[in-house]
Protein backbone atom coordinates (compact mmCIF):
# COMPACT_ATOMS: atom_id res chain seq x y z
CA UNK A 1 0.00 0.00 0.00
CA UNK A 2 1.59 3.34 -0.71
CA UNK A 3 -0.15 6.60 0.69
CA UNK A 4 0.71 9.68 -1.02
CA UNK A 5 0.14 12.87 1.01
CA UNK A 6 -0.81 16.40 -0.74
CA UNK A 7 -0.22 19.17 1.94
CA UNK A 8 1.10 23.32 1.32
CA UNK A 9 -0.43 25.03 4.33
CA UNK A 10 0.49 25.02 8.11
CA UNK A 11 -2.78 23.65 9.50
CA UNK A 12 -1.87 20.92 7.04
CA UNK A 13 1.75 20.15 8.62
CA UNK A 14 -0.48 19.51 11.60
CA UNK A 15 -2.61 17.33 10.21
CA UNK A 16 -0.39 14.99 8.24
CA UNK A 17 2.13 14.36 12.01
CA UNK A 18 -0.30 11.60 13.23
CA UNK A 19 -0.80 10.04 9.65
CA UNK A 20 2.75 10.01 9.27
CA UNK A 21 3.65 8.52 12.05
CA UNK A 22 0.79 5.88 11.66
CA UNK A 23 2.04 5.34 8.34
CA UNK A 24 5.28 4.44 9.79
CA UNK A 25 4.02 2.26 12.41
CA UNK A 26 2.02 0.52 10.18
CA UNK A 27 4.75 -0.24 7.72
CA UNK A 28 2.60 2.08 5.13
CA UNK A 29 5.00 3.36 2.11
CA UNK A 30 4.36 7.02 2.61
CA UNK A 31 5.08 9.82 -0.06
CA UNK A 32 5.04 13.64 1.32
CA UNK A 33 4.54 16.10 -1.28
CA UNK A 34 4.53 19.56 -0.06
CA UNK A 35 2.87 22.56 -2.73
CA UNK A 36 5.01 25.38 -1.24
CA UNK A 37 1.70 27.17 -0.58
CA UNK A 38 3.46 28.08 2.84
CA UNK A 39 7.15 28.76 2.51
CA UNK A 40 7.85 30.99 5.40
CA UNK A 41 9.69 28.59 8.04
CA UNK A 42 7.62 29.79 10.87
CA UNK A 43 4.88 28.60 8.86
CA UNK A 44 6.26 25.57 7.63
CA UNK A 45 9.83 24.05 8.47
CA UNK A 46 9.64 24.51 12.54
CA UNK A 47 6.09 22.15 11.74
CA UNK A 48 8.27 19.27 10.03
CA UNK A 49 11.08 19.34 12.70
CA UNK A 50 9.17 20.03 15.83
CA UNK A 51 6.21 16.96 15.00
CA UNK A 52 9.01 15.14 13.80
CA UNK A 53 7.66 15.05 10.07
CA UNK A 54 9.83 13.15 7.71
CA UNK A 55 11.12 15.62 4.81
CA UNK A 56 8.69 16.34 2.15
CA UNK A 57 9.62 13.68 -0.80
CA UNK A 58 8.72 16.18 -3.37
CA UNK A 59 8.55 20.09 -3.11
CA UNK A 60 6.63 22.23 -5.71
CA UNK A 61 7.88 25.22 -5.00
CA UNK A 62 5.06 26.97 -5.69
CA UNK A 63 4.67 30.33 -3.34
CA UNK A 64 1.93 32.65 -3.00
CA UNK A 65 -0.32 33.90 -6.08
CA UNK A 66 -3.88 34.76 -6.52
CA UNK A 67 -6.27 31.76 -5.94
CA UNK A 68 -6.44 30.99 -9.63
CA UNK A 69 -2.99 31.12 -10.28
CA UNK A 70 -1.67 29.46 -7.00
CA UNK A 71 -4.21 26.39 -7.36
CA UNK A 72 -3.35 25.92 -11.19
CA UNK A 73 0.02 26.43 -10.60
CA UNK A 74 -0.34 23.38 -8.55
CA UNK A 75 -2.20 21.56 -11.03
CA UNK A 76 -0.02 21.87 -13.65
CA UNK A 77 2.66 20.21 -11.47
CA UNK A 78 1.13 17.23 -9.69
CA UNK A 79 0.21 15.43 -12.75
CA UNK A 80 3.73 14.50 -13.31
CA UNK A 81 4.34 13.63 -9.52
CA UNK A 82 0.89 11.24 -9.51
CA UNK A 83 2.35 9.62 -12.64
CA UNK A 84 5.74 9.11 -11.17
CA UNK A 85 4.58 7.82 -7.97
CA UNK A 86 0.95 5.67 -8.60
CA UNK A 87 0.07 5.76 -5.52
CA UNK A 88 -2.56 3.64 -4.17
CA UNK A 89 -4.43 6.07 -2.44
CA UNK A 90 -3.93 10.07 -2.07
CA UNK A 91 -4.87 11.93 0.32
CA UNK A 92 -5.48 15.76 0.68
CA UNK A 93 -6.56 17.31 4.03
CA UNK A 94 -8.38 20.52 4.80
CA UNK A 95 -9.62 23.14 2.90
CA UNK A 96 -6.61 25.29 1.28
CA UNK A 97 -5.84 25.41 -2.47
CA UNK A 98 -3.24 23.06 -2.07
CA UNK A 99 -6.45 20.71 -1.43
CA UNK A 100 -8.10 21.18 -4.16
CA UNK A 101 -5.66 21.07 -6.38
CA UNK A 102 -4.41 17.65 -5.02
CA UNK A 103 -8.19 16.29 -5.20
CA UNK A 104 -8.46 17.76 -9.20
CA UNK A 105 -5.01 16.56 -10.21
CA UNK A 106 -5.55 12.64 -8.94
CA UNK A 107 -9.27 12.33 -10.06
CA UNK A 108 -8.36 13.32 -13.70
CA UNK A 109 -5.72 10.79 -13.84
CA UNK A 110 -7.76 8.42 -12.23
CA UNK A 111 -6.12 7.54 -9.06
CA UNK A 112 -8.49 6.78 -5.91
CA UNK A 113 -8.68 10.54 -3.55
CA UNK A 114 -9.13 10.58 0.12
CA UNK A 115 -10.50 13.95 1.78
CA UNK A 116 -9.18 13.97 5.18
CA UNK A 117 -11.47 16.59 7.19
CA UNK A 118 -14.37 15.94 4.67
CA UNK A 119 -17.84 17.32 5.45
CA UNK A 120 -17.29 20.58 7.05
CA UNK A 121 -19.13 23.08 6.04
CA UNK A 122 -19.34 27.06 7.15
CA UNK A 123 -22.09 27.78 4.60
CA UNK A 124 -20.64 31.10 3.53
CA UNK A 125 -19.99 31.20 -0.16
CA UNK A 126 -17.63 34.15 0.59
CA UNK A 127 -15.21 32.24 2.19
CA UNK A 128 -12.32 30.75 -0.46
CA UNK A 129 -12.73 27.43 1.57
CA UNK A 130 -15.76 26.87 1.33
CA UNK A 131 -15.37 25.94 -2.37
CA UNK A 132 -12.48 24.40 -1.81
CA UNK A 133 -13.86 21.94 0.60
CA UNK A 134 -17.28 21.59 -1.33
CA UNK A 135 -15.39 20.69 -4.91
CA UNK A 136 -12.99 18.30 -3.04
CA UNK A 137 -15.60 16.38 -1.17
CA UNK A 138 -17.55 16.22 -4.68
CA UNK A 139 -14.25 14.87 -6.29
CA UNK A 140 -13.20 12.23 -3.90
CA UNK A 141 -13.70 8.47 -3.61
CA UNK A 142 -13.40 8.30 0.41
CA UNK A 143 -14.61 11.42 2.87
CA UNK A 144 -12.78 11.03 6.31
CA UNK A 145 -14.88 13.05 8.22
CA UNK A 146 -13.82 14.75 11.72
CA UNK A 147 -17.45 14.63 13.48
CA UNK A 148 -21.40 13.45 13.20
CA UNK A 149 -22.06 16.65 11.73
CA UNK A 150 -19.91 16.33 8.96
CA UNK A 151 -21.44 13.19 7.94
CA UNK A 152 -24.71 14.56 8.22
CA UNK A 153 -23.51 17.37 6.02
CA UNK A 154 -21.98 14.67 3.69
CA UNK A 155 -24.89 12.82 3.66
CA UNK A 156 -27.45 15.97 3.07
CA UNK A 157 -25.47 15.89 -0.71
CA UNK A 158 -25.73 12.65 -1.35
CA UNK A 159 -22.36 11.90 -0.56
CA UNK A 160 -23.34 9.23 2.61
CA UNK A 161 -22.12 5.91 0.78
CA UNK A 162 -18.69 7.49 0.45
CA UNK A 163 -18.03 8.86 3.62
CA UNK A 164 -16.79 7.46 7.26
CA UNK A 165 -16.58 9.06 10.52
CA UNK A 166 -12.66 8.81 11.93
CA UNK A 167 -12.68 11.53 14.33
CA UNK A 168 -9.85 14.44 13.99
CA UNK A 169 -6.71 13.76 13.92
CA UNK A 170 -5.95 17.07 14.97
CA UNK A 171 -6.87 16.14 18.98
CA UNK A 172 -4.46 13.15 18.24
CA UNK A 173 -1.42 15.59 17.75
CA UNK A 174 -2.61 18.17 20.27
CA UNK A 175 -2.72 15.30 23.04
CA UNK A 176 0.37 13.81 21.91
CA UNK A 177 2.63 17.45 22.34
CA UNK A 178 1.02 18.06 25.24
CA UNK A 179 2.31 15.20 27.18
CA UNK A 180 5.24 15.83 25.53
CA UNK A 181 6.33 19.17 26.56
CA UNK A 182 9.14 19.24 28.53
CA UNK A 183 9.15 22.83 29.94
CA UNK A 184 5.14 23.90 30.15
CA UNK A 185 6.77 27.47 31.75
CA UNK A 186 8.68 28.40 29.07
CA UNK A 187 6.94 29.74 26.52
CA UNK A 188 5.09 32.20 29.61
CA UNK A 189 8.59 32.81 30.63
CA UNK A 190 9.21 34.00 27.04
CA UNK A 191 6.17 35.61 27.12
CA UNK A 192 6.48 37.95 30.09
CA UNK A 193 3.00 36.57 31.10
CA UNK A 194 1.86 34.98 34.31
CA UNK A 195 -0.52 31.34 33.85
CA UNK A 196 -4.04 32.37 33.68
CA UNK A 197 -3.56 36.64 32.79
CA UNK A 198 -3.50 36.76 29.21
CA UNK A 199 -5.26 36.03 25.89
CA UNK A 200 -4.15 34.98 22.74
CA UNK A 201 -4.93 36.19 19.41
CA UNK A 202 -4.65 35.32 15.78
CA UNK A 203 -6.43 36.96 12.96
CA UNK A 204 -5.29 35.86 9.53
CA UNK A 205 -9.01 35.15 7.37
CA UNK A 206 -8.58 37.07 3.90
CA UNK A 207 -12.25 37.97 5.08
CA UNK A 208 -10.96 39.77 7.89
CA UNK A 209 -7.47 41.25 6.56
CA UNK A 210 -8.56 42.58 3.24
CA UNK A 211 -11.51 44.62 4.42
CA UNK A 212 -9.20 47.76 5.76
CA UNK A 213 -12.66 48.86 8.05
CA UNK A 214 -13.58 45.16 9.44
CA UNK A 215 -9.82 44.77 10.23
CA UNK A 216 -9.62 48.41 12.07
CA UNK A 217 -12.80 47.25 14.17
CA UNK A 218 -11.35 44.03 15.16
CA UNK A 219 -7.50 45.05 16.42
CA UNK A 220 -9.66 48.09 18.38
CA UNK A 221 -11.29 45.06 19.92
CA UNK A 222 -8.67 43.21 20.88
CA UNK A 223 -6.69 46.36 22.09
CA UNK A 224 -9.93 47.15 24.38
CA UNK A 225 -9.81 43.80 26.56
CA UNK A 226 -9.47 44.48 29.62
CA UNK A 227 -6.51 42.41 30.09
CA UNK A 228 -2.84 41.27 28.34
CA UNK A 229 -3.29 39.78 24.60
CA UNK A 230 -0.65 38.93 22.49
CA UNK A 231 -1.51 38.87 18.66
CA UNK A 232 0.60 36.06 16.79
CA UNK A 233 0.27 38.16 13.47
CA UNK A 234 0.65 35.17 10.20
CA UNK A 235 2.25 37.55 7.47
CA UNK A 236 -0.88 38.38 5.38
CA UNK A 237 -1.87 39.90 8.86
CA UNK A 238 1.07 42.62 8.90
CA UNK A 239 1.14 42.67 5.00
CA UNK A 240 -2.17 43.79 5.01
CA UNK A 241 -1.81 46.71 7.81
CA UNK A 242 0.93 47.80 7.20
CA UNK A 243 -0.64 48.57 3.76
CA UNK A 244 -3.75 50.31 5.48
CA UNK A 245 -1.12 52.55 8.28
CA UNK A 246 -2.84 50.60 10.41
CA UNK A 247 -0.97 50.27 13.90
CA UNK A 248 -1.68 46.61 15.45
CA UNK A 249 0.38 47.25 18.60
CA UNK A 250 -1.68 49.62 21.08
CA UNK A 251 -3.51 49.20 24.53
CA UNK A 252 -4.00 45.60 25.77
CA UNK A 253 -2.42 44.21 22.49
CA UNK A 254 1.28 43.29 21.98
CA UNK A 255 2.13 41.22 18.63
CA UNK A 256 4.32 38.79 18.12
CA UNK A 257 5.39 35.87 15.10
CA UNK A 258 3.66 33.10 14.75
CA UNK A 259 4.75 30.14 17.27
CA UNK A 260 5.91 26.90 16.29
CA UNK A 261 3.35 24.28 17.48
CA UNK A 262 4.41 22.87 20.53
CA UNK A 263 4.92 26.46 22.19
CA UNK A 264 1.45 27.41 20.77
CA UNK A 265 -0.30 24.92 22.74
CA UNK A 266 1.91 25.54 25.75
CA UNK A 267 0.19 29.41 25.60
CA UNK A 268 -3.11 28.54 24.75
CA UNK A 269 -3.20 25.97 28.03
CA UNK A 270 -1.95 28.79 30.14
CA UNK A 271 -3.95 31.26 28.58
CA UNK A 272 -7.58 32.87 30.15
CA UNK A 273 -8.99 32.93 26.65
CA UNK A 274 -8.61 32.80 22.66
CA UNK A 275 -9.94 35.15 20.12
CA UNK A 276 -9.21 34.28 16.79
CA UNK A 277 -10.51 33.44 13.46
CA UNK A 278 -8.66 30.15 13.08
CA UNK A 279 -10.76 26.85 12.49
CA UNK A 280 -7.98 24.75 14.20
CA UNK A 281 -7.56 27.00 16.88
CA UNK A 282 -11.10 27.45 18.16
CA UNK A 283 -10.87 22.89 18.43
CA UNK A 284 -7.34 23.27 20.26
CA UNK A 285 -8.82 25.76 23.10
CA UNK A 286 -11.84 23.66 23.73
CA UNK A 287 -9.85 20.43 23.92
CA UNK A 288 -7.37 22.44 26.25
CA UNK A 289 -10.78 23.95 27.93
CA UNK A 290 -9.56 27.28 27.03
CA UNK A 291 -12.15 29.25 26.94
CA UNK A 292 -12.35 30.87 22.77
CA UNK A 293 -14.01 33.91 20.97
CA UNK A 294 -14.33 33.56 16.95
CA UNK A 295 -14.12 36.63 15.24
CA UNK A 296 -17.17 35.02 12.05
CA UNK A 297 -20.03 34.85 11.73
CA UNK A 298 -20.19 31.12 11.27
CA UNK A 299 -18.36 28.16 12.34
CA UNK A 300 -17.65 24.74 11.17
CA UNK A 301 -16.47 23.82 14.92
CA UNK A 302 -20.27 24.39 15.89
CA UNK A 303 -20.11 21.98 19.21
CA UNK A 304 -17.34 24.05 20.76
CA UNK A 305 -19.85 26.77 20.51
CA UNK A 306 -23.00 24.75 21.33
CA UNK A 307 -20.73 23.03 24.36
CA UNK A 308 -20.53 26.87 25.49
CA UNK A 309 -17.10 27.49 24.87
CA UNK A 310 -16.93 29.45 21.64
CA UNK A 311 -18.37 32.83 21.12
CA UNK A 312 -18.85 33.81 17.82
CA UNK A 313 -19.03 37.63 17.71
CA UNK A 314 -19.75 38.72 13.48
CA UNK A 315 -16.89 41.04 12.26
CA UNK A 316 -19.57 42.19 9.40
CA UNK A 317 -21.82 43.56 12.70
CA UNK A 318 -19.99 43.14 15.35
CA UNK A 319 -18.53 46.37 17.45
CA UNK A 320 -15.04 46.34 18.95
CA UNK A 321 -16.76 46.76 22.22
CA UNK A 322 -18.75 43.52 21.52
CA UNK A 323 -15.22 41.83 20.98
CA UNK A 324 -13.49 43.22 24.01
CA UNK A 325 -16.49 42.45 26.09
CA UNK A 326 -17.05 38.44 24.69
CA UNK A 327 -12.69 37.78 25.17
CA UNK A 328 -13.71 38.80 28.94
CA UNK A 329 -16.50 37.03 29.69
CA UNK A 330 -16.54 34.44 32.82
CA UNK A 331 -15.58 30.90 32.39
CA UNK A 332 -17.91 28.39 31.02
CA UNK A 333 -19.46 25.16 32.67
CA UNK A 334 -17.35 22.19 32.71
CA UNK A 335 -17.75 19.99 30.45
CA UNK A 336 -15.74 16.19 29.45
CA UNK A 337 -17.70 16.27 25.94
CA UNK A 338 -15.13 14.74 23.32
CA UNK A 339 -17.08 15.50 19.88
CA UNK A 340 -13.28 15.24 18.43
CA UNK A 341 -12.86 11.83 19.19
CA UNK A 342 -10.31 10.24 21.58
CA UNK A 343 -6.59 11.18 20.06
CA UNK A 344 -7.03 7.57 17.92
CA UNK A 345 -8.06 9.51 14.61
CA UNK A 346 -4.72 8.34 12.42
CA UNK A 347 -5.24 4.26 13.03
CA UNK A 348 -9.11 5.13 11.88
CA UNK A 349 -7.65 6.72 8.72
CA UNK A 350 -5.05 4.20 8.20
CA UNK A 351 -8.08 1.24 8.91
CA UNK A 352 -10.19 3.40 6.16
CA UNK A 353 -7.40 3.96 3.62
CA UNK A 354 -6.57 -0.29 4.11
CA UNK A 355 -10.11 -1.46 3.88
CA UNK A 356 -11.27 1.19 1.41
CA UNK A 357 -9.83 -0.14 -1.95
CA UNK A 358 -13.23 -1.21 -2.55
CA UNK A 359 -15.14 1.50 -1.85
CA UNK A 360 -13.58 3.34 -4.66
CA UNK A 361 -16.21 3.91 -7.89
C1 LIG B 1 -4.26 29.51 3.80
C2 LIG B 1 -5.61 28.80 3.57
C3 LIG B 1 -6.47 28.91 4.84
C4 LIG B 1 -5.69 28.43 6.07
C5 LIG B 1 -4.38 29.21 6.14
C6 LIG B 1 -3.53 28.83 7.33
C7 LIG B 1 -6.42 28.93 1.23
C8 LIG B 1 -7.44 29.50 0.33
N1 LIG B 1 -6.38 29.42 2.49
O1 LIG B 1 -4.54 30.89 4.00
O2 LIG B 1 -7.60 28.10 4.67
O3 LIG B 1 -6.48 28.69 7.21
O4 LIG B 1 -3.64 28.96 4.94
O5 LIG B 1 -2.53 29.81 7.53
O6 LIG B 1 -5.69 28.05 0.82
N2 LIG B 1 2.35 34.48 3.00
C9 LIG B 1 3.66 34.67 3.40
N3 LIG B 1 4.40 33.55 3.67
C10 LIG B 1 3.92 32.29 3.55
C11 LIG B 1 2.59 32.14 3.12
C12 LIG B 1 1.82 33.22 2.87
O7 LIG B 1 4.14 35.78 3.53
O8 LIG B 1 4.67 31.34 3.83
C13 LIG B 1 1.51 35.69 2.74
C14 LIG B 1 1.53 36.11 1.30
O9 LIG B 1 1.42 37.51 1.26
C15 LIG B 1 0.27 35.48 0.74
C16 LIG B 1 -0.68 35.58 1.93
O10 LIG B 1 0.16 35.38 3.07
O11 LIG B 1 -0.22 36.12 -0.40
C17 LIG B 1 -1.76 34.55 1.91
O12 LIG B 1 -1.19 33.24 1.87
P1 LIG B 1 -2.04 32.00 1.29
O13 LIG B 1 -1.26 30.76 1.41
O14 LIG B 1 -2.54 32.35 -0.06
O15 LIG B 1 -3.28 31.94 2.24
P2 LIG B 1 -3.40 31.99 3.83
O16 LIG B 1 -4.01 33.29 4.20
O17 LIG B 1 -2.16 31.59 4.56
Amino acid sequence: MKILSVVGARPQFVKLAPVADACRGRGVEHIIVHTGQHYDPMLSDVFFADLHIPDPDVHLDVGSAGHGAQTGAILARMDEVLLEHRPDWVLVYGDTNSTLAGALSAVKLHLPVAHLEAGLRSFNRAMPEEHNRVLTDHAADLLLAPTQVAMDHLANEGLAARSTLVGDVMVDVLMKVRSELTDPEAVLADLGLERGSFSIATIHRAENTDDPLRLAGIIQGLQQIDHPVVLLAHPRLRDRAQAQALELEGGALTVRDPLPYPALIGAVDAARGVVTDSGGLQKEAFALRTPCTTVRSETEWVETVELGWNVLIDPRTGTAGQIACAASRPHPTATDATPYGDGHAATAVLDALLDGADMVV
